[in-house]
């Protein structure tokens, strides 16, 4: 592990650690707390708001499960990064650590595939994440949570309760002080009717860490436009509303490329009639930029808290593992070992970043 590792990677991979930990039947206070302590990303709308294409978007690729009813039936962490140009761009499931998949279509395939293992067929929804990790010069480091749409009704083969389900899972995330809430919302439907700010208003009333982003705008009405929402009039956030636009239904259709769909939203905020002065700090692209620097920023700001957490966390796991008796060969034990170097690397590389100082020194 390098210095160069950026802070987003790093605290990704305690997460993972603290997850798999917690897959091995590991209930331990101390991972739940340190998991808790990690600043995350989630994305969180009502379905069909938009939430698949804006992810797909901020990747540059085409890789999500797509099709009516409920799609994401587990979180899926999505941990992006960049890599130099003309670098291979792949994909890699902690659940497959010996795979590299360069063809997205199969990363789409394996997410559906691995959804389906663990909640069966049956539609239902499942706490335990996916976790992937994205490759790519066309990307900046960055973590973001998918989650299952927001839901009015259960559909055709849907348990009852689904809908709540789905909510009491969201909220499983979003309550959580340290969680920043990417909230999706259209433009084509009244931004006072949003699953999303509705949840993000209860869980975030101030609005402190609620990135709002708002889809679809070349669906409004002709003659409408969405600067009241987009310049923070009808609902205030302390960070500014991002809008995007999105492929439609029949740019899928036509399997049109994410990144001349990037470029084509760019030219739409350029030359919009509405939104031209705003160009600058709209779309897929700035949106994805502001949250890693946001990210970056809020772990930097929790370096003390996060590693006297840390600190906390060695002593106990030295001590289980003491208790435990060394070598441990059963893979919870040896998953014990990778969150202490973990860690260690963590503790050395944050007091490196606070003693160095070395500003913008994470790529
Ligand atoms: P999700 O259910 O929240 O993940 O929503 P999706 O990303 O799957 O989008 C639902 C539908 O809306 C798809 O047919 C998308 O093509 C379409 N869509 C999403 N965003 C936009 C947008 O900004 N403009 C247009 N025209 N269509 C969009
Ligand atoms: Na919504
Ligand atoms: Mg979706």
């Amino acid at each position: 592990m390098t210095t160069m590792e950026s802070l987003i990677g790093l605290v990704n991979r305690i997460q993972m650690a603290c997850t798999a930990l917690g897959d091995y039947g590991g209930d331990d206070e101390a991972f739940s707390s340190l998991w808790d302590a990690l600043p995350s990303v989630a994305v969180v709308g009502g379905q069909s708001s938009g939430k698949s294409s804006v992810l797909e978007s901020i990747v540059g690729r085409d890789f999500l499960p797509r099709g009516s009813g409920i799609v994401t039936r587990r979180p899926l962490v999505l941990q992006l990064h960049k890599i130099d140009e003309g670098q291979e761009e792949y994909a890699e499931f902690a659940h497959l650590p010996d795979r590299r998949f360069t063809d997205f279509s199969l990363v789409r395939k394996e997410i559906q595939d691995e959804t389906d293992r663990v909640t069966g067929k049956t539609k239902q929804i499942s706490p335990i994440p996916i976790h992937l990790s994205i490759y790519s010069p066309n990307v900046v480091n960055l973590t973001l949570i998918d989650l299952p749409g927001l839901t009015k009704v259960a559909i055709e083969g849907q348990p009852e309760s689904i809908a709540q389900d789905i909510e009491a899972m969201v909220r499983s995330f979003v309550d959580k002080p340290n969680c920043i809430i990417l909230a999706i919302s259209p433009a084509n439907q009244d931004i006072a009717t949003s699953d999303a700010i509705k949840l993000s208003r209860e869980v975030d009333p101030m609005g402190e860490r609620t990135f709002g982003v708002l889809t679809k705008l070349d669906l409004m009405d002709k003659g409408t436009n969405a600067l009241d929402v987009l310049e923070g009039r009808s609902y205030r956030l302390q960070q500014p509303w991002v809008g995007v636009v999105n492929r439609s239904q029949a740019d899928i259709n036509r399997s049109v490329d994410m990144i001349l769909a990037r470029q084509k939203e760019k030219e739409y905020f350029a030359t919009s009639p509405d939104y031209g002065h705003l160009a600058s700090k709209m779309g897929s692209e700035y949106l994805a930029k502001l949250l890693s620097k946001h990210l970056e920023s809020v772990i930097r700001a929790r370096i003390p808290s996060i590693t006297s957490l840390i600190n906390k966390t060695i002593e106990e796991l030295e001590s289980e593992l003491d208790h435990l008796g060394r070598p441990v060969a059963i893979d919870a034990g040896a998953q014990l070992y990778t969150i202490l170097d973990l860690c260690r690397a963590f503790d050395r590389i944050f007091k490196e970043h606070l003693e160095g100082g070395r500003p913008g020194g994470d790529r």
